[in-house]
């Protein structure tokens, strides 16, 4: 009886040594695949060759003159690209150099550790109506176009969204706004890959103007054209 125990033993031992012994090891040869599903694809590899086209280069060079998405072409840096809110800023030298994609306030909406305010760029009526566009394009669908998180998808039991006449959102700093827009938030997904970094200025100065318009009183009336609202 013991005999056999030994023998059966033995066997076991040998089965896990030769099952889990070369794990992890690397091995020239495929591995055995009972089910192969799509681990085999007829796909280029990234740096590998291809016999598919006629230089049997597998990645293929980008289009001449292709940008990458969602980033402006870059142009020298700015000698001072930290703050442009004060209008004593050479702001339209700025505007040349803003998005270099270097981790200044223009690019990650921070001043130091905090969330700066106030915008890299001036905010002109051309930027304004930019934004505005975008805006529509981009944000509207769930946020409504008055901003009110009262978009088309709130029929379609999307997930409560922000409102930006909250008190909480009139009050944040542009750099946080603009880090939500780039990166995204709780159930929101970020913008950053598909919307310029100007552009994505141009929406939340256009945001804010959203915000001014629906907090106007009666003082932002010019006195001779109040009487016509009465
Ligand atoms: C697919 C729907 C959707 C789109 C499109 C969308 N958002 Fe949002 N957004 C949300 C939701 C949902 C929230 C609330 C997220 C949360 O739970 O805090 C939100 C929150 C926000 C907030 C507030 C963040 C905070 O700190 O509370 C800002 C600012 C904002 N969005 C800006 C934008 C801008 C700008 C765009 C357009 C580029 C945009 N969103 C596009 C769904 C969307």
């Amino acid at each position: 009886m013991a005999k056999y125990f030994y023998i059966g033993f033995f066997v076991l031992c040998l089965l896990v040594i030769v099952i889990a012994g070369p794990q992890g090891k690397h091995s020239p040869n495929r591995p055995i695949q009972v089910f192969p599903d799509m681990v085999m694809q007829p796909k280029v590899k990234p740096q590998s060759p291809s016999g598919f086209f006629a230089d049997g280069v597998g990645p293929r060079r980008p289009v001449e003159g292709t940008v990458p998405l969602g980033y402006d072409i870059p142009h020298p840096a700015p000698v001072n690209n930290t703050r442009v809110a004060g209008a004593e800023h050479p702001a339209v030298e700025l505007e040349k150099g803003a998005f270099t994609g270097a981790p200044d306030y223009a690019n990650t909406g921070k001043m130091g550790d905090h969330w700066g305010k106030g915008f890299p760029i001036p905010v002109t009526a051309e930027l304004m109506e930019r934004g505005r566009e975008r805006f529509t394009i981009y944000c509207a669908v769930c946020h409504g176009a008055n901003g009110g998180g009262n978009g088309v998808t709130t029929k379609y039991n999307w997930p409560t969204v922000a409102n930006y006449h909250d008190q909480r959102i009139v009050d944040m700093p542009e750099g946080e706004i603009f880090n939500t827009l780039t990166n995204g938030k709780n159930t929101m997904m970020g913008y950053g890959a598909n919307i310029a970094v100007r552009d994505r200025w141009a929406i939340i100065a256009y945001i804010r103007a959203l915000q001014r318009a629906q907090r106007g009183t009666i003082n932002d009336v010019p006195p001779e054209q109040r009487a016509s609202l009465k």
